[in-house]
């Protein structure tokens, strides 16, 4: 089995390049490091399955051709990360419609089987939870550059079903939470790292509005177990949940913080949508291999803060 997989050198990605190695695959990675990292990959540079393309997913040339080559392709390339999205707003809709529709495209001149990587925040701002597949996607304004993000990856999860139902593209969409785990920085403003890294700095610790609202985690080693069921013919084309109803409120996710470093929790008053939850029912009737966030809250920042020493 050759696996490509686009924003390999990522956080979620590398994980999962390690997963596919492990299996035996040949593994090749395509990310252009504007928000990964070569030491992410570094280890693997070495393994006689392992190979690297340091390009963008705009080269549809290269995307064919290396397309072409594998029998499975994980598309996780993207512009990701609250900061990133507001301050870079065209580099984020460009990165993640014509990224996706670029390796798409070569996925269906010999109907490659693709994954591609969606999220819970497509659901917006919706107050039904726990959210299942089928849900009302409720987005904020289009003044608001955030909901770029959301609406860029709502209209991957078209694209691929375009592509499945059109061209019969075999498409597995998958809609991941927050992911944490090891290699994720705190750079363009998820969650966790952020705290980990106000921590470290002995920086009181940012909760937007009061913290009572509830996220669900998943840690990235159960999230690449589960994609890496795509292999799987008969999965469905159509958006699945991926981590369970493990929804925690930030307050309690600041705690394991605030007793190793003594700081204060500083609270800004922006409105957050309360609750992000699912009730991966899908995921459960497919007999995925997901679970709820298996590592407990100390060693998730232990982890994170892994992200931000020094690496020799
Ligand atoms: N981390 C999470 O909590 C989370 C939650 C939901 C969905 N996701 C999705 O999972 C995927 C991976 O996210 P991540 O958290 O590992 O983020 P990440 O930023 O670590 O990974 C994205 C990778 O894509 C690469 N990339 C960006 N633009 C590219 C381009 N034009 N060409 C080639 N490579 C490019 C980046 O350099 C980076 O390595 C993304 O599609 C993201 O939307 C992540």
């Amino acid at each position: 089995m050759r696996a490509l997989i686009t924003g390999g050198a990522g956080f979620i990605g590398s994980h999962l390049a390690e997963r596919c190695l492990r299996e035996g695959w040949f593994v090749s990675v395509l990310d252009d490091l504007s928000t990964g990292s070569f030491q992410n990959i570094a280890h693997l540079k070495g393994h006689p399955k392992f190979e690297y393309t340091i390009d963008t997913v705009f080269n549809g040339p290269l995307v064919s051709e290396l397309v072409d080559c594998c029998d499975i392709v994980f598309h996780l390339a993207a512009a990701v990360g609250v900061r990133l999205v507001v301050d870079s707003p065209v580099h984020t809709i460009e990165t993640n419609v014509h990224g996706t529709e670029v390796v798409l495209c070569a996925a269906a001149k010999k109907r490659k089987r693709i994954l591609i990587a969606s999220t819970s925040e497509v659901y917006g701002k919706s107050v039904k939870v726990p959210f299942s597949e089928d849900d009302d996607l409720v987005m904020g304004p289009t003044k608001k550059g955030r909901w770029s993000y959301a609406c860029s990856k709502a209209l991957d999860e078209f694209l691929g079903l375009a592509y499945h139902n059109e061209k019969h593209v075999p498409v597995t969409i998958i809609r991941l939470f927050n992911t944490v785990g090891s290699r994720q920085t705190g750079r363009y403003g998820m969650v966790l790292p952020n705290f980990v890294r106000q921590a470290l700095l002995d920086e009181p610790i940012t909760v937007y509005g009061d913290g009572s609202q509830r996220r669900c985690f998943g840690y990235v080693l159960d999230a690449v177990e589960a994609s890496a069921t795509i292999r799987r013919s008969r999965l469905p084309p159509w958006p699945i949940l991926f981590e369970p109803a493990c929804a925690r409120n930030l307050k309690s996710c600041v705690s394991p913080m605030k007793r190793f470093t003594g700081q204060d929790l500083k609270t800004c008053s922006v409105v957050f949508p309360h609750w992000r939850n699912s009730n991966a029912s899908l995921a459960t009737a497919l007999r995925l291999p997901w679970r709820p966030l298996s590592i407990p809250s100390r060693v998730t920042c232990a982890l994170i803060r892994s992200s931000f020493l020094p690496r020799t």
